[in-house]
């Protein structure tokens, strides 16, 4: 299950799966969201685990979706990175997210099924799909707004532009900002084992409640957000900006 670029270790009831793929700024292909997904079913579905822990192995996040990849791999919504999101939205057991460096694309949509997301000052957050010739996914059309305020939302997503850690904080999208990535990844691995302290049931419970209202839902958006997304997939401009960056 573990591979080179995405690997996982139990230790006290805390799964922790780091993403290593360091040289590309750990940007996802699709066979590594397949190992994603891999990963987090097993720690969904281990009795010894009660926290997931997701981080990288060096100091970015993700730079996204892998842009070579983008142009290759047919995209649908039974893609592995929409399967990925949908596992994410479902996950039963509290998910604690580390991130620094490039958060870019899904690197941002994806903290929005975290339940905790810490964040080193260092950090470089997007959503620039629109710059990309693409849309909104990871259900983050609704949850962005949801989570960090509508003015917010609609600036991040129809401008595409980078924001920083300290606005991310005030936005409500991440926890707490640590000056570095060593201190972030200790601090939200001590979250975690406190978390870790209560029973699985409840810690499962609370989730389920704090989640009620929206994860089906939330599964629909990602549905539609992904027929707009496979077509802007196809387009020239999408096309054209995959190449530009490839080619740059
Ligand atoms: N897909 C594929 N490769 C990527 C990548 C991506 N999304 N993001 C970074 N990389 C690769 C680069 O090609 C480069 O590889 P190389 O050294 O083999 O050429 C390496 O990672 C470092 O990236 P580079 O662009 O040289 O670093 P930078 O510090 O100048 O810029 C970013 C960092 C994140 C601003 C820039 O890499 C970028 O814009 N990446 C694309 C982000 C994106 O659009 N993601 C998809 C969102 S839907």
């Amino acid at each position: 299950m573990n591979t080179n670029e995405v690997f996982g270790s139990l230790d006290e009831s805390i799964y922790e799966i780091q993403i290593a793929r360091g040289d590309k700024m750990n940007a996802l292909t699709d066979a590594m969201y397949g190992s994603l997904i891999e990963q987090l079913s097993f720690a969904e579905n281990n009795d010894d685990v009660k926290v997931i822990f997701l981080r990288s192995d060096n100091k970015h996040f993700s730079a996204g979706n892998d842009l070579a990849d983008f142009l290759e791999t047919k995209f649908d919504s039974n893609s592995n990175v929409v399967q990925f999101l949908k596992s994410l939205a479902r996950l039963k057991k509290p998910l604690v997210c580390a991130v620094g460096g490039a958060a870019v694309g899904i690197g941002t949509t994806l903290l929005l099924h975290c339940d905790l997301v810490y964040a080193s000052a260092d950090t470089k957050f997007s959503v620039p799909f629109i710059k990309l010739g693409l849309t909104p996914e990871g259900g983050s059309s609704v949850l962005l707004a949801k989570r960090c305020g509508t003015a917010r939302a609609n600036d991040w997503l129809l401008t595409g532009r980078t924001f920083l850690a300290e606005e991310a904080l005030n936005s409500g999208l991440v926890n707490a900002v640590y000056a570095d990535t060593d201190s972030c990844w200790q601090e939200a691995r001590s979250a975690a084992k406190r978390l870790a302290k209560s029973s699985a049931r409840v810690l499962n419970d609370t989730k389920a409640l704090l989640k009620a209202e929206h994860v089906e839902g939330i599964i629909e958006t990602m549905e539609k957000e992904a027929v707009i997304f496979a077509k802007g997939l196809e387009s020239d401009d999408a096309k054209a900006a995959f190449n530009a960056f490839l080619k740059r």
